[in-house]
């Protein structure tokens, strides 16, 4: 079998001989260039699995060589060895799309987990495996651009930080994002950062010894263990604690850390992805989130904007919704009228893709078992769009009927808002009380 071939970039001749016995001894070719002239003629010579590139080379930055590769017809993974402490250009250099970045003095065994993952992006059989069926729906452009930008992150090792509204799909990205990457054959450790008691958090992430407190009867793994090789999702991120907030950087920046009562660090090897459905730009405003801390978990950020947003996602998911729940029940799919597909398309879903879930889920034991109807699906009155007007379609009869549905909508909010209280309503409506009453009558509202 033809061994990996693996390009290193560095100017000192001791760091490109003690990365070179590294590899060479997992079994892996290496070429060595002292500066980027060099690093950019080999690259157009051999094709390389990786390239391993310092960052201040005598003839310009490691920045430039990532540029070069990206702009590439097949870029190769980057990964860049940073000074000590220097998140900044770490962080910087992921932007651009570095795979990872290891940092001086290199730990063998970090640098040896990261050359296997880099690896494994260009292994055929794995490479095929990944490439499922994109479960992420919707046809419109920002559901287009969030696929793509999955696949693509999905091949680094960098944080990403998902941001979005309640039930707008985060946690689902997340799970893509783990299940198109290197790391698909190791866990996807999910934590809700909100539900864990403060006293318990940091035990939670990091693990303790036996013994290292009361009630620690046993030695306990973390959740950084639990994700090793894998992928770790700070669901709620905002809710971190800020004590915590400071250990996660730690953890995060040195890729280790200390159960309690431990002595030794231990090296983790996960991938964070993180969510909130908060502003966390915001938070670090008023000091409530580490800018230090915000900085380094939103190296890439990707927004899923609203529901409301991508209109054109709706039928599509409509569908995509309507077979999955079916399947479950065990009947045939049913259709939805048009007036109905035009109302969801009105509606504001402050609670997005879950909310459109539930309506629908609603609806299937409501329907007469042939159509869905606008009214099977039980629009709540948004306070956007209080009446939730369905705009006119062709199936809601004459113009007639479509007035009369609203004109039955708005009498019945106005009796809600004014618990039941007629002369009240009736005023708020513009209306005389007679005239009020003359109505509920003829909308068979007055029982
Ligand atoms: N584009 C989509 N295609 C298919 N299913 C989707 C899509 N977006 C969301 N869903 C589904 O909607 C539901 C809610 O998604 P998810 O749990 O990922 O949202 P969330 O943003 O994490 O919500 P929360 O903020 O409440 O935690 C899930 O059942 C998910 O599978
Ligand atoms: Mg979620």
């Amino acid at each position: 079998m033809k061994k990996p071939l693996v390009l290193i970039v560095d100017d000192e001749p001791d760091i490109c001989e003690l990365l070179e016995i590294t590899l060479n001894r997992m079994d892996i070719q290496t070429y060595t260039a002292e500066n980027i002239r060099t690093a950019k003629a080999l690259l157009q010579q051999k094709h390389f699995e990786l390239c391993l590139t310092d960052m201040k080379l005598p003839d310009g930055n490691g920045l430039d060589l990532i540029d070069t590769i990206q702009a590439s017809p097949n870029p190769i993974p980057v990964a860049v060895i940073t000074a000590h402490g220097n998140m900044d250009t770490a962080i910087l250099a992921m932007k651009k799309g570095a795979f990872d970045f290891i940092s001086k003095p290199v730990d063998l065994a970090v640098l040896r987990q990261l050359i296997n993952s880099a690896l494994k992006l260009s292994d055929p059989v794995v490479t095929k495996e990944r490439r499922i069926r994109h479960e992420l729906l919707g046809e419109s452009l920002s559901m287009w651009e969030i696929r793509s930008k999955i696949d693509k992150v999905a091949r680094s090792q960098a944080p990403v930080l998902i941001s979005g509204e309640s039930g707008s799909g985060k946690e689902l990205v997340a799970r893509l994002i783990h299940q198109q990457s290197s790391r698909s054959d190791h866990s996807f450790v999910a934590i809700n950062c909100g539900a864990i008691p403060l006293e318990l958090m940091e035990s939670e992430f990091f693990g303790h010894k036996r013994g290292s407190f009361t009630g620690a009867v046993t030695e306990k793994k973390g959740l950084f263990q639990a994700a090793e090789g894998g992928t770790l999702f700070l669901d709620e991120v905002a809710d971190l604690p800020l004590p915590l907030q400071v250990k996660l950087l730690r953890a995060i920046q040195e890729k280790k850390i200390r159960p309690i009562g431990e002595h030794q660090e231990i090296p983790v090897d996960i991938r964070l992805l993180s969510a909130t459905h908060r502003n966390l730009a915001e938070m670090v405003q008023t000091g409530s989130f580490r800018q230090d801390l915000f900085y380094r978990i939103n190296v890439i950020d990707l927004h899923i904007p609203p529901l409301r947003d991508r209109k054109a996602d709706i039928p599509a998911l409509t569908e995509h919704i309507l077979v999955k729940l079916s399947a479950v029940n065990k009947i045939r799919p049913p259709a939805l009228s048009k007036t109905a597909l035009a109302a969801l398309q009105q509606y504001h879903f402050p609670g997005n893709v879950r909310e459109l879930e539930n309506i629908l889920e609603r609806a299937l034991a409501l329907y007469d078992g042939k159509i869905i109807e606008y009214d099977d699906l039980n629009l709540p009155i948004s306070t956007h769009n209080k009446l939730n007007c369905p705009e006119y379609a062709p199936d809601f009869g004459s113009l007639e009927d479509y007035l009369e549905k609203i004109e039955r909508k708005a009498i019945i909010l106005a009796l809600k808002e004014n618990k039941r209280d007629k002369a009240a309503a009736a005023k708020q409506l513009g209306l005389s009380v007679r005239s009020f009453s003359y109505r509920l009558k003829k909308l068979n509202l007055d029982s």
